[in-house]
Formats: structure tokens, C-alpha cells, sequence
């Protein structure tokens, strides 16, 4: 069993964490919700790697042997700062480009992401990867983060957020939207809604999760992370209010795709 640290802006990192834990149930998970600073999506990347610098740190101080960058925007700004500072693995989040590419009918893949994530060398250069096959149209979710972080997951308000961005972005042909932030798959529902709505209900949405989840386990066995003296189960620490946090995760709250 290892200690595994997995850190977002907020909540969204959780749609990460079911995917790790439902593919790695024996393991000790730490989750950190940096919400007192959330949303990340409009923040310099100097503000977010001094916040990374922090979180692992404080991980590291727990016994943490691999850490999760369950957020695009942190990954974007600071996972090659922490691979070059600490000893420990990092994994972290890509949008999924390629499976959106390798699956579009239309030639036409959208990408719904923050500012930050967009702007990311790691997201540009995937981006040239492809672009000579397909066309890649993008938009930032507005508003996605806040909803999330407020526990608004469905119903009007949740709904009209949601169209403002999607609904150009589907005006483009896009069949396959790639969730490029891990707090949009927890909109699932209202993004499929939406759709449907507008006349575009076989467009596919995206989520690199079970992919990040796979590959976790991976650098495990690489590293021969298999033991420990602890034992299974997580822990769920916030910044700020943990209240949507808590939420989420007492019970069965946590929503399942
Ligand atoms: N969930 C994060 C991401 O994947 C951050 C969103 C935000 O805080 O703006 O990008």
C-alpha cells in the first residue's frame, strides 16, 4: 500500500480521485481541496507553483510517496517545477486531445478548459500534434468551477452557465468535447442536457480521468510503491470552507459518471 497525495483548486480533483480509488481501492489517499485560493483557472502560474510548493510540502510532511496533480491548470503551471524540486513521482492531468481526435466523425474536437490550462506549453504542443488532421476549437467553461465549488451540478442556473460556453462551442461541429478541467465532469449531466437540447445529442464528452488513474498505477509498480505501513482509506483536507468537500464525499454523495 502507498500514501498517495492528490491536490486541486477545489472539488474537482474528486472526479480524478473516484477513478484512482475505484481502480486502487487498497491504497491511503490524502486529498487537498485548495479552495481559500480557488478558482486557479485566471491565476499567474507563479501564484500556483508557490501554492504546489506548499500543498507537497505539507504532503511530504505526511508521509506522502507519490502526489496527484488532479487539476489541469496546476499541471500547466507547475508539475515540471516539481518534478526538477522533489524526489517523488508526480503525475498529472493532460486534456484529452487524442482520444477526442483518434474518435471525431466531424473533423471538428472541442476543448473546454480554463485560461490557464490553454495557455499551458504542455496543451499547445499536443494541440500542433493534431491540428494538421482536425480542426480543435476551444472555449474556458465560465462560471463551470464556481457552480461546482457550490454544489450546483444541475437544474436552470447550472444549465444556462453551461450553454453560454458549450453552446458555441458545438456551433462549430465539434462531436467530441474534451473535459479539460476536472471540475467540468461533475456538470456531466447538465452538459449532456444542454446538448441534447440543442439538437446535438450524439456529440461525446471526454474525461482523461480513468486514463490519469491508469497511469498512476503505473508509475506505482515502476517505482515499487507497493508497500507501506499504513493503512487504506483517505483523508480530505481544505484550505478554505470544506463544506461542499464534505459533501461530495460523506456517503455516497460523490457523484458516478
Ligand atoms: N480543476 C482545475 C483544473 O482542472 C482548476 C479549476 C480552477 O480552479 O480554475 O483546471
Amino acid at each position: 500500500m502507498a500514501v498517495i497525495g492528490i491536490m486541486d483548486s477545489g472539488v474537482g480533483g474528486l472526479s480524478v480521485f473516484r477513478e484512482i480509488r475505484r481502480l486502487m481501492p487498497d491504497q491511503h489517499y490524502i486529498y487537498y481541496a485548495d479552495n481559500a485560493n480557488c478558482p486557479y483557472g485566471d491565476k499567474s502560474p507563479e501564484f500556483i507553483k508557490d501554492r504546489l510548493h506548499a500543498i507537497t510540502d505539507l504532503f511530504l510532511g505526511k508521509g506522502v510517496q507519490a502526489m496527484v496533480l488532479a487539476c489541469n491548470t496546476a499541471t500547466a503551471a507547475g508539475v515540471e517545477d516539481l518534478r526538477a524540486a522533489y524526489g517523488i513521482p508526480f503525475v498529472g492531468m493532460e486534456p484529452a486531445v487524442k482520444p477526442a481526435a483518434l474518435g471525431t466523425q466531424s473533423g471538428v474536437i472541442g476543448v473546454l478548459a480554463t485560461a490557464g490550462t490553454l495557455k499551458g506549453s504542455k496543451y499547445l504542443n499536443t494541440k500542433d500534434k493534431f491540428s494538421d488532421r482536425i480542426k480543435i476549437e476551444e472555449r474556458v467553461g465560465r462560471g463551470f468551477v464556481e457552480l461546482v465549488e457550490q454544489g450546483k451540478l444541475t437544474g436552470p442556473e447550472a444549465e444556462e452557465v453551461v450553454e453560454a460556453s458549450l453552446g458555441p462551442l458545438l456551433a462549430t461541429g465539434a462531436d467530441r468535447i474534451v473535459l479539460g478541467c476536472t471540475h467540468y465532469p461533475f456538470l456531466l449531466e447538465s452538459l449532456q442536457a444542454v446538448a441534447s437540447r440543442l439538437g446535438y445529442p450524439e456529440v461525446r464528452f471526454i474525461d482523461p480521468a480513468p486514463a490519469v488513474a491508469a497511469r498512476l498505477k503505473q508509475v506505482l509498480a515502476e517505482k515499487g510503491l507497493s508497500l507501506c505501513d499504513t493503512y487504506p482509506g483517505a483523508e480530505f483536507l481544505a484550505s478554505g470552507n470544506d463544506e461542499t468537500l464534505m459533501h461530495f464525499v460523506s456517503g455516497n454523495n460523490l457523484p458516478v459518471l
